[in-house]
């Protein structure tokens, strides 16, 4: 039997509030993003890619639409978000990890992390994340990473958003800001109105310590984890170009 184990540090969004990931992010709004990620997969792998790690891969949402190219291992560190990707990929590998120190003894020829990887707050866990990637990279293949932001194009912001399920609604307002330009995290706030069948609204709020690195540190600890590194605008109609950045680590 397998334990799962509850992290106490994640927000509540990954913990107690879980089940309703689904009314916050639906799958269909990753479908863009999701084939750029696979068209910059396909032309830097050294050779048609099959096997994917996806670290970090929460709700599933991007598994949902790589799926159908990739043989894909979700890991996750809350039991919750596993449960809902589990939902939705069936057919997919879980697993229970922490993206710092996870060994699975095996190599993929893709490893993804998504922005799950902007949970990483210091140099030191980026820095074992992204060893992580290179550990499950077999050699010839590729590390995609994909942070939220980069210190260079931070701005402040506000965002809101939610969906309609099945007996059960939700409304969130975000706000990310960065209190000291002199470390490398910044906070987003986050307030959830949960309304279930019978018209009961809920309110709760949820705060996100997340990580802020330069362009440079990204390119610096790829390359110290043994990859070569490269990075290219993120291309998507929503998003301004040049606004943010993947980085690529290139196990060739
Ligand atoms: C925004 S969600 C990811 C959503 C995902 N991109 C998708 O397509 O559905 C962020 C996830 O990162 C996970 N996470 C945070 N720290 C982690 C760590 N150290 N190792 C593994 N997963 C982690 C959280 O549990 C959460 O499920």
């Amino acid at each position: 039997m397998t334990v799962m184990v509850e992290p106490t540090h994640l927000p509540k969004l990954y913990r107690e509030l879980a089940d309703w990931w689904p009314v916050l992010s639906a799958p269909e709004e990753y479908a863009e993003e999701a084939e750029f990620y696979r068209q910059t997969i396909l032309s830097h792998c050294g050779y048609p890619p099959k096997t994917m790690l996806e670290l970090g891969c929460g709700g599933g949402n991007n598994a949902s639409h790589l799926k159908a190219h990739f043989e894909l291992t979700l890991v996750d560190l809350s039991p919750g978000m596993l449960a809902v990707s589990r939902k939705l990929n069936p057919e997919c590998e879980h697993l229970q990890g922490d993206m710092r120190d996870i060994r699975l003894g095996r190599q993929f020829d893709v490893v993804f992390i998504h922005d799950a990887i902007a949970y990483m707050t210091t140099e030191s866990d980026l820095r074992r994340a992204i060893e992580t990637a290179y550990c499950h990279c077999k050699p010839g293949g590729v590390a995609l990473f994909a942070p939220d932001q980069v210190r260079e194009t931070f701005k402040t912001s506000t965002d809101h958003g939610g969906h309609d399920g099945e007996g059960c609604s939700l409304r969130y307002l975000e706000w990310a800001w960065d209190p000291d330009p002199e470390d490398t995290r910044y906070l987003v706030y986050m307030v959830y109105l949960l309304r279930r069948g019978d018209n009961a609204v809920r309110c709760v709020e949820d705060r996100h310590e997340l990580g802020l690195f330069s362009h440079d540190d990204w390119m610096r600890l790829i390359r110290e984890a043994g990859f070569q590194p490269k990075s290219l605008p993120f291309g998507h109609s929503l998003l301004e170009p040049g606004s943010t950045f993947v980085f690529l680590g290139l196990n060739w």
